[in-house]
């Protein structure tokens, strides 16, 4: 048995040495032929196709909605806030879209994921795109939350807020050989101190799709995308909070963000939607997020290193941390941050009540 681990080791370790020496250089190559010569000339037209996009009622997702509107697809939005998602519709409708569906729903529940699915399919009779978008954050310390049994919601929605309607949308997908884009987040690959769960439940996420891609070969295409901070409700601050319910905390949205810029969510979902049409695998904007994913791969011990000097700050009181020192003594906040994230105004239902 002892001989047969040795000798497994060392096959093994010749063929990665093979794999560096040989697979790599030949792959970088048909990358860049293929990045150069086909992927400009493979783009999906999406007039007519169907889509459903979960998490449309806000941010990214309002504006994926907007993207395929102007680019002529059925879109079918769900979201739990339907005034919200009714405006969205509206807006759609000039944009362009061909027809548009208003699905209230709590994504998190099994049966109300089959029924938009279900509704879907009956009004515009295929699928073509599941866009899984839905998501809420949080972003305080573990050892500071005072209701942990709470932060399961993290991973209710996140996660399987994403599972329950690929796996009833999968036999549509597969007839019309359609396509997933699974928004998770940098985070997903880049653990920040701060953001436990909310990492965790992205990086399952990533994990999960790409399991599936091995399972499903050419069936169902799928891009996970990957973006960094954008404008939206998260990064007004709108997040579960240490004590287990949602609320909006700018300031602790001003020390996890620090003095990082926040991109457009428009550019993110032109970006996203052109990278779904072309079949790339990862989409990761804004680009200069991706030197991270392979300082993580070679050198995790760098991000683990800042990510503690950045946002633990010694005196145990999270507002003293670095990345607020640097926030304020820069004035970054004026420059770097869009003006709407500088009021915390978010999409209230008719009721006042937020979700
Ligand atoms: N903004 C960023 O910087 C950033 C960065 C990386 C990744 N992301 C990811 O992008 C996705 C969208 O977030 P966002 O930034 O656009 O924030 P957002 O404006 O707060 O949008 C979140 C969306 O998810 C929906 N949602 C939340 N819980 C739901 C539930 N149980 N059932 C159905 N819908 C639910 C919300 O609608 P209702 O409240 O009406 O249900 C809303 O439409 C999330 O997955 C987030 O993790 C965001």
């Amino acid at each position: 048995m002892e001989f047969l681990n040795s000798f497994l080791s060392l096959v093994l370790h010749i063929a990665f040495t093979a794999f560096l020496v040989v697979y790599l250089p030949l792959s970088l190559v048909w990358r860049l032929a293929a990045w150069l010569f086909v992927r400009p000339f493979t783009k999906e037209d999406l007039k007519g196709k169907a889509v459903l996009i979960t998490g449309a009622s806000s941010g990214i997702g309002e504006q994926l909605a907007y993207e395929y509107a102007k680019r002529g697809a059925s879109i079918a939005l769900v979201a739990r806030r339907q005034h919200a998602l009714n405006n969205v519709a509206d807006e759609a409708r000039k944009r362009g879209a061909s027809d548009v569906l208003v699905l209230p729903a709590d994504i998190s529940k099994p049966e109300d994921a089959k029924r938009v699915v279900d509704e879907t399919v009956a009004r515009f009779g295929k699928l073509n795109h599941l866009v899984a978008n839905a998501g809420i954050w949080c972003c305080c310390f573990f050892e500071e939350i005072t209701n942990i049994t709470a932060f399961t919601e993290i991973m209710d929605v996140n996660f399987w807020g994403a599972v329950y309607p690929t796996y009833y949308a999968l036999p549509h997908l597969k007839a019309s050989r359609g396509k997933i884009i699974a928004n998770t987040s940098v985070a997903g690959r880049v653990p920040t101190a701060n953001m436990s769960f909310y990492n965790a439940s992205k990086a399952a996420t990533i994990r999960f799709y790409e399991t599936l891609r091995s399972e499903f070969g050419s069936a169902i295409h799928i891009t996970i995308l990957l973006p960094g901070y954008v404008e939206s409700e998260l990064t007004k601050g709108k997040a579960l909070q240490k004590g287990g319910t949602i609320e909006i905390n700018e300031n602790a949205r001003d020390v996890q963000i620090g003095p990082f810029p926040i991109g457009r969510t428009q550019t993110l979902a032109t970006v996203a939607v052109d990278g779904a049409c072309r079949g790339d695998k990862y989409v990761t904007w804004p680009s200069w997020y991706k030197p991270f994913h392979m300082i993580m791969c070679v050198a995790p011990e760098i991000i683990n290193w800042f990510s503690h000097s950045f946002y633990v700050a010694k005196e145990g009181d999270p507002s003293s941390s670095l990345s607020k020192k640097v926030l304020v003594a820069t004035g970054a906040k004026d420059f770097l941050y869009p003006p709407s994230l500088r009021s915390n105004n978010i999409k209230m239902e008719k009721n006042g009540g937020m979700l």
